[in-house]
């Protein structure tokens, strides 16, 4: 059995660019794999309490007998979070722009995450080597040269969290323009967006039969993530 772990953060169901790639990408990989579990972690519908950051961090340094029940729970949340991640094979995370930033509810999501000791900045990373694909929607443009380049302060520091600390093998696929049916002064791009939307579907379908095809390897014996 293989496991993929999915995560959305987009904070609307209907409509969502970012849910529709990753149901691409998702249909593709299930299409091309024997014995597939998709495990679902929506950030967007069902979100973390950020409260739970204090205690998952502070928590285990708190003698056991101080320890609020709040503190406990945290804990345990953060164990959960952790063992979702360290018991998938492959990852899928979807993820909107935000106010030129990143999704809160995916930071806080992260934040609890770090405190596990697997998943912690500066220990060895329980999951490095393993396949993940990051998709993000944009509903302006921030190409070289547009008024807007280097806004996106969200992307860079979704790939520093997934590749530099849990050390995952990062595959990017980037919708932009998503707003230009909906915003009267981006009517001009319009067109330039159903483009930028068909790419990004289409990358999502290759990336998901490729991915499908190194999932199956490793099952067979031929690829070991973790040695990479
Ligand atoms: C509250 C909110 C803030 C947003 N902030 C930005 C932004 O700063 N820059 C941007 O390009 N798009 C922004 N957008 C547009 C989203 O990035 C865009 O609609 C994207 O497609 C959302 O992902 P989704 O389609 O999966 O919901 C924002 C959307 C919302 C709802």
């Amino acid at each position: 059995m293989t496991t993929v772990f999915r995560l959305d953060a987009s904070i609307r169901e209907a409509g969502s660019v970012t849910r529709a790639i990753a149901d691409t990408l998702q249909d593709a990989l299930v299409s091309s794999l024997d014995d597939v579990l998709i495990h679902r972690r929506d950030l967007g519908l069902k979100p973390l309490p950020s409260t739970a950051w204090a205690g998952a961090a502070f928590g285990p340094y708190t003698p056991p007998d101080l320890q609020t029940p709040e503190q406990r729970n945290d804990v345990v949340l953060a164990n959960t979070l952790a063992n979702e991640l360290v018991s998938a094979d492959a990852y899928v995370f979807a993820i909107p722009l935000y106010n030129f930033g990143v999704s809160q509810h995916f930071k806080t999501w992260v934040d609890i995450v770090l405190t596990d000791p697997r998943l912690s900045s500066g220990s060895p990373s329980a999951i490095r080597g393993r396949p993940a694909q990051l998709i993000v929607a944009r509903g302006g443009g921030y190409g070289v040269g547009t008024p807007r380049h280097g806004w996106d302060h969200a992307t860079g520091w979704y790939r520093r969290v997934l590749e530099d600390i849990w050390m995952l093998d990062v595959e990017l696929i980037e919708a932009e323009l998503t707003l230009a049916d909906v915003t009267p002064a981006m009517a001009g791009l319009r067109g330039l967006a159903a483009e930028n939307l068909a790419s990004a579907h289409v990358a999502a379908r290759e990336h998901g039969q490729r991915l499908a095809g190194r999932l199956n390897s490793a099952a067979a014996g031929v690829l070991d993530f973790a040695a990479a």
